[in-house]
């Protein structure tokens, strides 16, 4: 039986994607890139933005008819299963199930009972034990050299605009034993990075009796036989404990490369988003990770058009990106989403033309940034780990830097795919560095 798996969203989705096919694998599914041969479609929602819940209905109408001609199981699970529930089962007659963020697990027993006994199924329940994460065949498959590991899910913080603490739930973590020995499986399989991914990563552990901190986890990783480069994301700028910016500093394995949202450089705005810190509070630890670990790339996501942000606000946003000097950010438009409080206390009352300028202005400025930024490594011998083939062909390969800076680079015949390589940096644009190979790195 074919299964066809389309996925919206984060690296978590992604990762929670590969793990539906995995469970799929062990019920005799083959993925498949073909939706009109498959027998079951998996959609892995996000809600975070946009009008998420409009698109699940669009895309089950355009799946209706594989249904309704050759009886094709529908699904919908991650964010929009979870905040919906039941209410798609209703909307979508020919949809047969529906599973929440933390009900995966049960995804091949739905399967069955809507194949054999045509059952329509809701699974929304959220466990403060994080059983559900743990998978008997170990992390699901990868292909090449990097892996997404969860370590945790949920998150406790009361950001405003933010509805994953309702999607996901309350946070929970991982044993770290159980992590660990997923990191050194995924070694075998020939895994040289590891993202350790979580909406709150470093409130890892916050919540396991006895459990190691993150930074203690991070520690044990790093002496794991095999692993190279460590990663993580996303962190809360409360969270960025001194210890954390010590593992920056001690960790031989953990790249250089923190993922920290601002989301406003505006005091007010970040109040009204209640963020729970001022810029200044942000910029000492930055400054602090800086004096630390000067070679650490630094990016962020930024919110533009949060209710009430004036012009002054936003400048402010401006003016802490100029002071910062990100190395990427990621801009989003603010979008009122249900349930939140944003939605509910604010009116979303800044112009849609006024949001999209300030989106290109702030996306104009970092570009300027970034440009800056990388011509500066002109010239530099960098180690990267090589992906693959590079997006603009003509024989190049792709890999990225420690600091998660993608280079698009000759090989020579010392270069081997999913190893690592040295080149040199030759040219640059603002999205990456343009290089040339010049030996294979000692593993
Ligand atoms: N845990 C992360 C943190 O500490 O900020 C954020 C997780 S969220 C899934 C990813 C990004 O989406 C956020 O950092 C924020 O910039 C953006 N985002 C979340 N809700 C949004 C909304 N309602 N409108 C626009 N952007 C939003
Ligand atoms: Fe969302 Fe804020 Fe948590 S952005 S994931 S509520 S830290």
């Amino acid at each position: 039986m074919k299964l066809y798996v389309q996925t919206w969203g984060c690296q978590m989705n992604q990762l929670d994607s590969a793990r539906i096919v995995q469970l799929m694998k062990s019920a005799d599914y083959e993925p498949t890139d073909c939706v009109e041969e498959a027998d079951l479609i998996i959609l892995n929602t996000c809600s975070v933005r946009d009008k998420a819940e409009q698109k699940v209905y669009s895309a089950l109408g355009r799946w209706r008819k594989l249904k309704e001609e050759k009886g094709t199981v529908l699904g919908v699970g991650g964010c929009v299963a979870q905040q919906e529930g039941e209410a798609l089962l209703r909307r979508a007659p020919h949809l047969d199930l529906v599973f929440g963020t933390h009900n995966m697990h049960k995804l091949p027993r739905m399967v069955e009972e809507a194949r054999e006994a045509a059952r329509r199924s809701v699974e929304t329940a959220f466990y403060r034990d994080p059983f559900y994460l743990e998978d008997p065949s170990g992390p699901p498959e990868v292909d090449g050299a990097k892996a997404y590991l969860t370590i945790m899910q949920g998150c406790n913080k009361v950001c405003s605009f933010c509805i994953v603490p309702r999607t996901r739930g309350r946070e929970v973590s991982r044993a770290s034993e159980n992590i660990v020995r997923d990191v050194e499986e995924l070694v075998r399989r020939g895994v040289k990075e590891v993202m350790l991914l979580g909406q709150n990563v470093n409130s890892y552990g916050r919540t396991g009796e006895g459990e190691r901190s993150f930074p203690e986890l991070l520690e044990r990783i790093n002496e794991v036989p095999g692993i190279r480069r460590i990663r993580f994301t996303t962190s809360h700028p409360q969270d960025l404990s001194p210890e954390l910016v010590d593992a920056f500093v001690r960790l031989e394995n953990l790249c250089e490369h923190l993922h920290l949202p601002l989301q406003s450089g505006s005091d007010a705005v970040l109040s009204r988003m209640r963020r729970g810190y001022r810029f200044g509070e942000y910029i000492e630890r930055i400054k602090e990770l800086r004096r630390r670990r000067p070679e650490v790339a630094i990016t962020t996501d930024m919110i533009v058009g949060f209710p009430g942000e004036t012009e002054e606000e936003f400048e402010e946003t401006l003016s802490a990106v100029r002071e910062i000097g990100y190395d990427d950010m990621f801009t989003f438009t603010y979008s009122p989403r249900p349930h939140t409080v944003s939605a509910k206390v604010y009116r979303d009352d800044v112009p849609e033309e006024v949001k999209a300028d300030r989106y290109r202005r702030l996306q104009e400025l970092q570009k300027g940034i970034s440009l800056g930024k990388n011509r500066n490594l002109i010239g530099a011998e960098e180690e990267i780990l090589v992906e693959g083939p590079s997006r603009l062909g003509r024989d190049q390969l792709m890999g990225r830097t420690r600091t998660n800076r993608i280079v698009n680079f000759a090989p020579n015949d010392a270069t081997v795919p999913a190893e690592m390589a040295r080149v040199r940096v030759v040219d640059a644009t603002p999205n990456s560095l343009v290089g040339e190979a010049i030996e294979a790195s000692v593993l």
